[in-house]
């Protein structure tokens, strides 16, 4: 979604709100017995509910699928995904350019940190995929910053593209990868 896109849809809001608090002044015209005033109050209170349901899908949350059952590594992963939904929220609320700046930065490092980290594991404890993980990691550190350099160049494009493609290949490279070694790992004591 794009910052005129965004700005349309709260346009629209906007005028769905202004449009049910008129209907409702105009029903009460009707009397104060008339349910259709009700009815449109109902409509308005349930719209916040509604509109916080559709914000909260877009984060996402641990939960033990994703664990590779090594400590270090789920406290790294954790932490990603908190660092995500901080961008997300960044980018919902308009947070200034600057505060999404140093978050990007701050979730580049740190994946980078983590990656480091798995690597060395996998490298010291002769895992013999670690090549082929370690050029998955090289790929999506590759094409975040290709997403990460159109934003720069065109602030139009909000970073809610980046944001996505981190959450799903995150989540999927854990339920796929990452959790493929991890029986290797722990085989080999690694905790
Ligand atoms: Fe946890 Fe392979 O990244």
């Amino acid at each position: 979604m794009t910052t005129i896109t965004k700005g349309i849809s709260m346009f629209l809001l906007s005028t769905l709100i202004m449009a049910l608090l008129v209907m409702i002044v105009l029903g009460f015209m009707l009397g104060f017995t008339h349910p259709l005033p009700w009815i449109l109050i109902a409509v308005l209170a349930i719209i916040p509910y509604i509109h916080d349901k559709i914000v909260s899908n877009r984060f996402v949350e641990w939960n033990d699928a994703l664990s590779v059952g090594i400590d270090s590594i789920d406290a790294d992963h954790k932490r990603l995904l908190g660092m995500i939904n901080q961008l997300q929220t960044a980018a919902h609320y308009h947070t200034d350019d600057e505060m999404i700046e140093k978050t990007l930065n701050e979730l580049m490092d740190y994946t980078q940190y983590h990656f480091t980290r798995e690597e060395e594991i996998m490298q010291s404890n002769d895992y013999p995929d670690f090549a082929e993980h370690k050029q998955q990691h090289v790929k999506m550190v590759n094409e975040v910053s290709r997403f990460i350099d159109e934003y720069r160049v065109d602030k139009t494009r909000t970073i809610d593209n980046v944001t996505l493609f981190l959450k799903t290949w995150l989540i999927n490279h854990i339920k796929g990868s990452d959790q493929e070694y991890a029986p290797y790992l722990k085989d080999k004591g690694v905790k």
